[in-house]
């Protein structure tokens, strides 16, 4: 791989052990990956702070060995410099602030809020949450990043036309100290052209109906890069963001093009790159059909435990949404509602008065984390609804839970009632 002076400079150790350990780490990725030299990046996304079983094994060894072990792939154990990137933290284990998540020990709390004061004296953004363009860490097109996380990664590229692989905590742990990053895939602009074509037959239009295209999409064209034709009405923030989320859950999706939405390109001919699409595919009434029970194929019993909104994290307007439905409104005594949200905007939300009207309707406002990464959920749950594709898609699959996907409106009336009475419309 070249390097330039500089990075060489920090290959030999001129910036410290583990900057040197960094540039180790960088160049054989890169290299694994065919990459012929690094980018610059200002712009990390990673997870930093301990969570889960890490904590058993490291409460006791610090942050400068949790970031050692698990951001460097070192084990030896160097002094965590500052960063040289602009970085942030993208999801905690647990909210701590949450007492229906109190069911990990007082320790996990304890070593999560520890590790927030660590890495956040080092520099380092604690956003907490997978949807970091929501709360202000928003690149501009073209900008090269280094993120994690799926659903983030499909809009950053998509969405922002800015670029970014799929990273690892490892990755994005050696760019935040390094301010590089491989430049491979994404990053090389011939590679960010569409592959194949899907032909939208069928009305597109709610967040359910953007759910339900994503997953449909993602079992279609894997790891590829699909341009759509057909699509009508205009998407919004929330809806890109949940089909972004499907699409990646379901296939490996990091990038799409939609004319005239996506800043990437105007035309389908300009998303191809002038070429044919290696393959095509029609999306219609059947497909979205086949989505849908794909999705609810887990779920058998109407008796909902749980309802879980915000995969990803909700926006403040979706939050607004839940407590209108709500207002006025008691959820079943066999029912626990949870909405997830970044912590920024639960800050909003308490402030605007939603976060009471769910919690006078019985429900919860929570940050941070979700069931999913975090594997809490209230006790005994067996049946979960969500309005989240990739929720559905995960949970059974992590818990053994079952799960209902539906609109909003259809989470909201299972809430109330504590029976699923959604369905296809
Ligand atoms: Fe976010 Fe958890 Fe969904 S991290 S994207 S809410 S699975």
């Amino acid at each position: 791989m070249k390097l330039t002076d500089v990075e060489q400079g920090m290959l030999d150790g001129a910036e410290g052990a583990a900057v040197q350990k960094a540039m180790d780490l960088l160049i054989r990725y890169g290299e694994a990956l065919g990459a012929e030299r690094l980018v610059e990046t200002n712009n990390v996304c990673g997870t930093f702070v301990a969570a889960g079983p890490m904590i058993r094994e490291f409460a006791s060894k610090g942050n400068d060995a949790i970031f050692s072990e698990f951001n460097l792939d070192s084990t030896e154990h160097v002094a965590m410099p500052p960063v040289k990137a602009y970085t942030c933290h993208l999801i905690m284990g647990i909210d701590s602030e949450h007492p229906e998540m109190r069911q990990v020990s007082e320790d996990a709390a304890r070593v999560q809020t520890e590790g927030e004061k660590f890495f956040g004296a080092k520099g380092i953004n604690m956003l907490s949450t997978c949807t970091p363009y929501q709360v202000g860490n928003v690149p501009v097109m073209g900008e090269h990043c280094a993120w994690m996380e799926s659903s983030a990664v499909i809009y950053c590229n998509s969405v922002l036309g800015a670029r970014t692989n799929t990273e690892g905590r490892e990755s994005t742990g050696a760019a935040s100290i390094t301010g590089r990053i491989p430049y491979f895939g994404l990053h090389i602009p011939e590679n960010r052209h569409a592959t194949h074509l899907v032909d939208v037959r069928v009305s597109v239009d709610d967040m359910m109906d953007w759910g339900l295209l994503g997953y449909a999409i993602g079992e279609m064209v894997e790891e590829d890069i699909p341009v759509f034709r057909g699509l009508e009405s205009q998407p919004s923030l929330i809806k890109l963001k949940h089909f972004g989320a499907a699409a990646a859950s379901s296939g490996g999706v990091e990038m799409y093009h939609m004319p005239s939405v996506t800043p990437e390109t105007r035309s389908e001919e300009g998303a191809l790159g002038g070429s044919a699409p290696r393959a095509s595919w029609i999306y219609g009434p059947q497909e979205r059909r086949a989505a849908y029970e794909k999705l609810n194929s887990t779920a058998s019993s109407a008796d909902v435990d749980f309802i879980m909104l915000g995969c990803p994290h909700n926006s403040i307007e979706q939050v607004w949404q839940v407590a209108r439905l709500l207002e006025g409104r008691r959820i079943s005594p066999n029912t626990s509602l949870w909405v997830f949200t970044p912590r920024a905007l639960k800050e909003v939300a308490d402030r605007s008065g939603y976060t009471d009207v769910i919690k006078a309707a019985g429900g919860h406002v929570l940050s941070d984390t979700c069931p999913a990464i975090s594997r809490i959920m209230p006790k005994g749950t067996r049946v979960v609804a969500t309005d989240s594709a990739k929720q559905a898609h995960y949970l059974p699959a992590i818990t053994g839970v079952q799960a209902w996907f539906g609109s909003v409106a259809d989470c909201v009336e299972a809430a109330v009632a504590g029976r699923w009475t959604g369905g296809l419309r």
